[in-house]
């Protein structure tokens, strides 16, 4: 346990819980346990404080206990909590716990869809699930990162035949998924025209099926160049997948599962209109419809294809819980997976649909081309164009590298600080700024704390035992004091954006104590206190960081 917890833990007992106050006049911890208690009790909340303030008096902890009406609040011994504080957030491993000791998680993201460009939508995935990942493995658990890619379906029979007709194998080779998406919707715009060319895609897609060998090559191809390029976005976040899948892996399992379901009444055959023959799930009864799980010419489909690969991570990995990082518009898809997997009694931990909302940009500021979606790609590219026009202005220099690393902080700050189910509306100049609660105005503490320590140029020495403790360096010890517990909440609610407040409000703090409080130029004493302190903020505010996938310049 960390100095908080701990400190928490050891006042508080049974209904008597301390939590912190919310103004540092009031104290540092505070407990409102006695209004409870004294109802039950039949006696004033003012005489159970007054007993809380003796069970506790004798804690090493603290310096002084007041009681305000019924609350006990405590004030803490600043010297101590520093100095155990400190000792915890210069190490290298702050914030990790052995939590998930012997765990598993899965978690399924960004998971985008083979020749086509990835969209807003998968963006928002891959920066949820990417933090998700990080914040689990800190906390000791074995987490599986699954990338599961669209890679089945009718759409590979038009891209074959535009591929075979139309392709560009120089655009090709430069930018792979543009010149795939290129061939997409050329196809349509020609299909229009000649109706008979969806045939021949038809054609096509049958001979794929059948497994002909130049259709299977072809498909391979799409499919290798598309990861290819959408390791280009995952790099600029450090995002590594432990598993790169896609559902095309699943459509024999599929089929078979199909049958066992029928077998086990959990499916059935339908009776009529588009569903004659089919094998479809039935959940009417829990209001989740009847879900297709086998067309009647036997092909299977996104729902049956999915099941096929929640049993087959189930065995692979034993998963304690599963996480799917996908966008609300499958709501009822996770649902209808999740009560088929219930229904079959399938012997794995919690299954949960991690469920976000829209993204969207200010009305008229972006192409979106010809389709209605907003392609991750030119996002990030407008975020990173912006950062290096705005470190122009500031500081009259080009700086591609660190352009880089501002926008993409810009991107994934704006994504993790909001709620997921929230709708999120870029602003550009807003999640740009490098003021208020953006990406970059985290990198911009960090940096300047950097800067501090790289001045000082020597390691601080060790704390004498009586240095004090002033109400700014107070407060930053504090913030520093809470970083394991944002991490922590943040797991255990599937909350990223928990830990992105956090990390805005130490920043905030961090920027409150270097205005009031000189660190070089400080009394000997101060200053070797000060610069723990700064150094105990970088390492924690780079972690932090970290975890939100947000990179360090190199300068700012
Ligand atoms: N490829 C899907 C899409 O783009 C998302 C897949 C999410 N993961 C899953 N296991 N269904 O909509």
């Amino acid at each position: 346990m960390y100095a908080l917890e701990r400190v928490i833990d050891e006042l508080s007992k049974g209904e008597i819980v301390f939590y912190e106050s919310p103004k540092s006049e009031l104290g540092d911890l505070t407990t409102s346990a006695a209004f409870k208690l004294a109802k039950i009790e039949k006696t004033s909340p003012e005489r159970i404080a007054e007993k809380i303030k003796r069970e506790i008096e004798k804690s090493p902890w603290i310096s002084s206990i007041q009681i305000v009406k019924g609350y006990v609040n405590v004030f803490l011994k600043r010297l101590l909590f520093t100095k155990t504080v400190l000792g915890e957030a210069l190490r290298e491993d702050y914030g990790a716990r052995d939590l998930g000791k012997g765990k598993t998680i899965v978690i399924d993201y960004s998971s985008p869809n083979v020749a086509r460009p990835m969209h807003v939508g998968h963006l928002r995935s891959t920066i949820l699930g990417g933090a998700l990942h990080r914040i689990y493995s800190l906390l000791g658990y074995r987490v599986v990162g699954i990338n599961y890619l669209g890679d089945v379906g009718t759409q590979f029979g038009k891209l074959i035949y535009a591929y075979k007709k139309w392709v560009n194998l120089r655009a090709l080779e430069k930018e792979p998924i543009k010149e795939l998406f290129r061939l997409y919707v050329k196809f349509h715009a020609e299909a229009e025209k000649r109706p008979e060319l969806e045939e021949a895609a038809k054609e096509e897609y049958r001979r794929l099926e059948e497994g002909e060998e130049e259709h299977v090559k072809l498909w391979e191809k799409f499919r290798t160049l598309s990861i290819e390029g959408f390791k280009k976005v995952y790099d600029l976040f450090g995002i590594n997948f432990d598993e790169i899948s896609g559902e095309s892996f699943y459509i024999e399992e599929a089929k078979k599962l199909a049958e066992e379901l029928l077998e086990k009444e959990i499916a059935k055959i339908g009776e009529k209109g588009e569903k004659k023959n089919a094998v479809i799930a039935d959940l009417e009864k829990w209001g989740l419809n009847h879900p297709v799980l086998l067309k009647s010419d036997g092909t299977t489909l996104y729902l049956s294809r999915d099941l096929a690969a929640l049993v087959d991570r189930c065995k692979k990995y034993r998963f304690h819980k599963a996480i799917y990082v996908v966008g609300r518009e499958q709501a009822l898809h996770f649902k209808q997976l999740f009560k088929i997997a219930e229904l079959m009694g399938l012997p794995c931990g919690n299954l949960y649909h991690l469920s976000f909302g829209h993204l969207r940009l200010p009305e008229g500021k972006m192409s979106t081309r010809k389709g209605r979606v907003i392609f991750a790609e030119e996002v990030l590219e407008r975020a990173v164009n912006l950062a290096r026009e705005e470190i122009k202005k500031r500081w009259n220099e080009d700086r591609p590298e660190d352009a880089l690393k501002i926008g993409v902080a810009a991107v994934a700050y704006a994504i993790l600080k909001s709620e997921p189910e929230k709708d999120i509306v870029f602003k550009w100049e807003k999640i740009l700024s490098f003021e208020g609660e953006t990406g970059p105005y985290l990198q911009y503490s960090l940096t300047r704390a950097k800067k501090i320590l790289e001045k000082a140029g020597v390691e601080p020495n060790e704390l004498s035992e009586n240095f004090t403790v002033n109400s700014y360096e107070w407060e930053l010890v504090k913030a520093i004091a809470r970083f394991p517990l944002a991490v922590l909440q943040a797991a255990e609610k599937m909350r990223p954006h928990l830990l992105a407040k956090y990390a805005f409000s130490l920043a905030d703090i961090f920027n409150k104590f270097y205005e009031k409080c000189p660190v070089l130029r400080s009394p000997p004493e101060k200053q070797v206190l000060r610069l723990l302190l700064v150094k105990a903020f970088y390492n924690t505010m780079k972690k932090a960081l970290y975890l939100l996938l947000i990179p360090e310049p190199e300068q700012m």
